[in-house]
């Protein structure tokens, strides 16, 4: 049996569209993927068997800030067999093939969502961005705690979506791992879900202050829907940015005025405030969902660019273990100078010694070096390596909950 790795050709999409189709239980439909422009941000790569797909993913390039710096970044979904071909290993070579294409692709990460995380795990993602989901019922709680704000919400339409990007921009740096949105991202996958097929845009509004500047934004989508007793409102959160009190206090008054909604659901990070912003917390549902999985494809690449507020000549020689993408495998030397690190191949006995997906909850700030030390997660010659390595390699932003793709 031949069997080829290689990006799809565009009209090969249809095809691609299937298999993703298929391999997600939608049925034999392709044509939601390909009305939506899906493949207007995601490169399809296809494992071909005698010349017929049989497994596919696509790789989003783009960027996601970390340390307040944008680092290339590939966006990794729609990852996709066909029922009768699984555990075949088909998908695993493939996520070893897209290591490579985005190594040349010179992305220096990448990031993904699965219900799956444990296929992930084994080629070098890991857990790195949790998220909390956060389920309330707005008659059952009060923002108590909160200044009554000054401000207003004004409604947005989908052309407005520069205007929402340019407060998104503004929150952008305070969190590791938001993504760098086109005006194709703010339209197909802010506005609408990347995935659900959906005739209207989702409802937008932005926060005003008194004198008409905007400091905050909610996308949200309030929808019924039938069930055995009846029908139900909800409402879902898809993003929302408060640059301020007044914003902050205004949106989450604005949430809880829909008072039809069963449930209010707000997926947030895990310094989100709500629980210390309401009267009655206990009565805040919270769920904790995996999240991005991150994984660092080109390791040199991706702390070469990372701020750094170490004094100049601070180093540690750092080995890592990558069974999948062999040019991280090995030792390098990291050392900060000028505000940045600068990373080389490196020699003798290592400080640090860990698989590179144990890097990857240490880049985007879930964990400290000295933690990951701590619990074993990381290997360290000595305290003061920990030391050392905790100033220059570990993450003084704190991680965001990036969009879902
Ligand atoms: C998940 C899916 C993509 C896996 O494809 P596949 O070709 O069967 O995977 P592979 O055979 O290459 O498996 C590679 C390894 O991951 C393991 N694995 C496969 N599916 C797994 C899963 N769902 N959970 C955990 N591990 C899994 C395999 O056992 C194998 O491990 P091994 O090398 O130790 O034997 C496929 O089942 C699928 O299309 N599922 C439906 C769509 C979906 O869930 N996509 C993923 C969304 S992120």
């Amino acid at each position: 049996m031949s069997i080829e790795m290689r990006e799809a050709h565009p009209e090969e999409f249809r095809d691609v569209a299937l298999v993703t189709a298929l391999a997600f239980d939608a049925g034999p439909n392709p044509e939601f993927l390909l009305a939506h422009g899906v493949y207007e941000i995601f490169q399809p790569l296809v494992c071909l068997e005698e010349g017929r797909v049989v497994a596919c993913l696509s790789v989003g390039p783009m960027s996601a800030f970390y340390e307040g710096v944008e680092v290339p970044f590939g966006a990794v979904s729609m990852v996709s067999c066909l029922p009768e071909e699984r555990r075949r290993g088909l998908v695993g070579r493939l996520l070893v093939y897209a290591l490579e294409h985005m190594h040349r692709l010179g992305l220096a990460i990448s990031g993904l969502f699965t219900p799956h995380p444990s296929l992930y795990r084994r080629y070098g993602w890991a857990l790195a961005h949790p998220r909390l989901r956060y389920t309330f019922h707005p008659k059952d709680v009060r923002l108590r705690w909160l200044p009554h704000p000054q401000g207003r919400t004004r409604r947005m339409q989908e052309e407005d979506w520069p205007l929402l990007d340019s407060l998104y921009r503004q929150w952008q740096p305070r969190r590791n791992g938001l993504l760098v949105r086109s005006e194709a991202w703010w339209r197909k996958a802010v506005f609408r879900p990347l995935y659900v097929p959906r005739s209207r845009p989702l409802e937008a509004m932005v926060w005003e202050t008194p004198k008409g500047g905007p400091t905050g934004y909610v996308v949200y989508d309030a929808h019924q829907r039938r069930t055995d007793r009846g029908t139900e409102h909800l409402l879902t959160v898809r993003d929302m940015v408060a640059l301020d009190a007044d914003a902050y206090a205004g949106l989450l008054r604005f949430l809880l005025s829909f008072d039809l909604a069963r449930d209010i659901v707000l997926i947030a990070d895990s310094l989100e405030p709500l629980p210390l912003a309401v009267d009655e917390s206990q009565r805040l549902q919270g769920g904790l969902e995996v999240g991005m999985m991150l994984r660092l494809v080109d390791v040199q690449q991706a702390f070469s660019s990372r701020p750094s507020a170490a004094p100049d000549g601070l180093a540690i020689v750092l080995e890592v273990k990558d069974a999948f993408a062999p040019w991280n495998e090995g030792l390098w030397w990291i050392e900060a100078g000028g505000g940045r690190l600068h990373v080389i191949p490196g020699r003798g006995d290592p400080d640090l010694f860990c698989d590179v997906a144990d890097l990857a909850p240490i880049y985007s700030g879930l964990i400290s070096v000295r933690e990951a030390a701590r619990t074993g997660l990381i290997r360290v010659k000595d305290d003061k390596a920990i030391e050392v390595a905790q100033r220059l390699i570990g993450a003084r932003i704190p991680p965001g909950s990036p969009d879902a793709f």
